[in-house]
């Protein structure tokens, strides 16, 4: 199925596969990452992490490490320069992990308790590894469990309110003829992109500047010019090629030693994390717990929808995965209730990890609706159609473009539903069950306030420049089709420079909200240039710019409930001798707004599900109780899916546009892993009969 047209003249850029225009500097080395530019003088900083769970750092011995070749400075709380970690900054406070080295607690293992500076890499290594931290160590907490005596709500939540209460659930819940109450819990787990996070700073011309591996330069620029107290206009932030980004590439350690090493010493300094650092130190995805209760008629039609989600947060601050929030617009029912606690613990504080909230928040509710269905016997497909709203279930909003149902109608005829026989373990192949099972996703459509300029060269090629960042995705590409779309000009006459936070504010890589955000600001530039040289505007040899601020358009949109939606379908093969779970085929059919380029969109959404199937069957952190720290903190001892383990995925979407973006932009940047998990439990459940409610389903379990 085809995407929509807009009114638009255009060149037909938009809704047109593209391979990425970095893509070959990328394949050919051209395409420099953050830790691969030269920098005259440099020196390398290498972090020193707690090896206790919780206490004080009582002695840093630092002068034989002094000694060793090439060592010039050991940073600690004891010497570092201050800085101001209690700003709130564009997503709130800062992780406290960032107010680096500003006094002797430590509230988990792999804080960061010292810097230590060489001239060269191996050097910072050698002498980071041996040097002596003394502590003093107090028992610590690290057993989540919804039950813990500490458990509260918190005040809110980034996005959207931490309690959702419509009508009278328990009175609901009594009056059902068919009720489900089950508990779902979700595991630790971590977001590794290829690229491990890396900054060098230095300071030029009275600027703080920093060359870093980001999902917003401008988001980075503003945070540290807050941590330092500096204007922005003495912060210059860049990061042009990123190797991807999940939610743990926002200010971090990495980039505050930097700076502060580079400020101690006078010359340019490194940081770059580690993997096992990287479990430590840049935010992960807590474990949830989630209770749902579910009550209905007999035919299926929902009456009552709670869902309590627990998470653990640190003790130093908040962070919520908002699991319960996922059904609030999701489906109809008399009485809702959602709510999100958290339980802080003596562990690092989580962070935004794609889909926070929706991807452990789908698995358990998505599999209740699904035992919804088995109890009713209603088909679970035709369940979510007799429970869709006409409009926001809680909020009362009428929808923007809502098209789940048309998400299941196509995937279901592509899948081969409808042959499929409802009793659960009835179909054999060989040593293998076989059963299929299916999820809705759902994820919210944002747009955040965003500049923008377009140039017209005087050799009839265009610079558009955005602080947007492509933390893989094809961004830049996406906007190079959307700038040559309102041009009216061929691709290849323009050109898009991005992630130079001196390009002006622009909203960040996240939230599935980057190329609708940045789209939104250089399609209305490149509008307004191009009616600009349609009037006869001469171009100046400085060439001739449009320039866009969406912060006002942005404002004064109507209120509304704006959603991607998707319908996730799983096929697998389950051995109940070796507990072994096959994923055999996935299709993801979506209702994801105009696709950009349906080339980096399906990887977009591939990419997520092949992430939902991981987080199915294999992905969980694990600490131990005794000493705090995890275990297997590396890509070998934390198991993710390989290759071998991911089957035929297929992901396509249907006929959608978002009728208030110029562009007809959603977002597919998250949406790809919401659901999948639970089509994969559902599916394991289909096939032998056994419900699993904890993830991910192991071998042992199944046994
Ligand atoms: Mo995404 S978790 O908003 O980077």
């Amino acid at each position: 199925m085809t995407t929509a047209t807009r009114a638009t003249a255009g060149t037909g850029a938009v809704g047109t596969g593209h391979t990425r225009v970095e893509g070959f500097d990328k394949v050919t080395g051209a395409a420099r990452f953050a830790a691969e530019l030269p920098f005259d003088e440099l020196a390398h900083g290498w972090l020193v992490l707690s090896t206790v769970a919780r206490g004080r750092v009582i002695g840093v011995d630092a002068e034989p490490v002094l000694r060793l070749p090439g060592v010039l400075a050991v940073l600690h709380h004891g010497n570092a320069p201050r800085v101001d970690a209690g700003y709130v900054g564009t997503l709130g406070p800062p992780d406290p992990v960032v107010g680096l080295f500003q006094d002797d607690r430590v509230p988990y293992a792999g804080w960061p308790v010292a810097l230590v500076v060489a001239e060269t890499s191996e050097q910072a290594r050698e002498a980071a590894e041996t040097l002596g931290v003394r502590y003093a160590e107090e028992p610590h907490d690290i057993a989540f469990h919804a039950g813990h005596a500490d458990a509260y709500t918190p005040q809110s939540v980034l996005g959207g309110p931490n309690e959702a209460v419509k009508g009278d659930l328990e009175a609901e819940l009594a009056a059902s003829a068919v009720v489900v109450d089950e508990r779902y819990t979700t595991p630790e787990e971590h977001h590794n992109p290829m690229e491990p996070h890396a900054a060098t700073a230095r300071w030029e011309g009275g600027r703080l500047e920093v060359v870093d591996s980001n999902q917003g330069s401008r988001w980075i620029a503003e945070e540290l010019a807050r941590l330092f107290s500096l204007d922005i206009g003495s912060v210059r932030v860049r990061s042009e090629h990123v190797g991807g980004a999940f939610g743990c590439k926002g200010l971090r350690p990495h980039q505050v030693a930097a700076a502060l090493a580079a400020t101690v010493l006078d010359r340019p300094v490194r940081v770059v994390l580690t993997r096992r650092q990287m479990f430590s130190v840049v935010g992960y995805r807590s474990a949830t717990s989630q209770r749902v209760r579910l009550g209905a008629d007999p035919d299926g039609r929902l009456r009552a929808l709670g869902h309590e989600g627990h998470s653990a947060t640190s003790t130093l601050s908040e962070f919520v995965e908002a699991s319960a929030a996922f059904g609030r617009v999701l489906y109809a029912a008399d009485a809702h209730h959602s709510v999100s606690r958290v339980v802080p613990l003596d562990v690092p504080t989580p962070t935004f990890m794609r889909a926070p909230g929706e991807a452990p928040g789908s698995f358990a509710l998505e599999c209740a609706l699904d035992e919804l269905a088995e109890k009713c016997g209603v088909d679970p497909i035709a369940l979510r159609a007799r429970n869709e709203p006409a409009v926001g279930p809680v909020s009362g909003l009428p929808f923007g473009s809502r098209n789940l149902v048309a998400c299941f109608r196509e995937g279901a005829r592509r899948f081969g539903w409808a042959e499929r026989d409802p009793r659960p373990g009835t179909r054999r192949d060989g040593r293998w069950l076989i059963g299929t099972g299916t999820a809705a996703a759902t994820f919210f459509v944002g747009a955040s306030p965003s500049t923008a300029a377009v140039t017209a060269e005087p050799d009839g090629t265009f610079t558009v420049r955005i602080t947007a960042a492509d933390v893989g995705t094809g961004a830049r590409t996406a906007l190079t089709q959307i700038a040559a779309d309102a041009l009216e000009v061929p691709l290849d006459r323009v050109r898009v420079r991005i992630a130079d936070s001196d390009f002006g504010p622009a909203w960040l890589a996240g939230g599935s909200m980057g190329t609708r955000s940045w789209g939104w600001a250089v399609s209305l530039a490149a509008r307004e240039l191009r009616e600009r040289l349609a009037l006869g505007g001469a171009v100046p040899p400085e060439g001739l710019t449009a320039r866009s601020d969406t912060s006002d358009v942005l404002a004064a949109l109507t209120k509304k409930e704006r959603h991607s939606y998707g319908a996730q379908f799983a096929e697998v093969a389950v051995d109940v001798t070796t507990g072994e779970v096959r994923v055999r085929r996935m299709l993801g059919m979506f209702a994801a707004g105009r696709i950009v380029n349906p080339l980096t969109a399906r990887s977009q959404l591939v990419g997520g599900m092949t992430w939902g199937l991981s987080m199915a069957l294999h992905e969980e952190a694990g600490r131990d109780a005794a000493s705090g720290t995890h275990v297997g903190a590396d890509l070998a001892g934390y198991h993710y899916a390989a290759h071998a383990d991911v089957p035929h995925i297929e992901a396509d979407w249907v006929e959608d546009v978002d009728e208030d973006d110029p562009v007809g932009i959603k977002g597919v940047g998250e949406i790809g892993i919401v659901g999948v998990a639970a089509a994969i439990a559902n599916a394991v459940w289909h096939a032998t009969g056994v419900r699993h409610r904890d993830l991910p389903i192991r071998p042992d379990r199944v046994l």
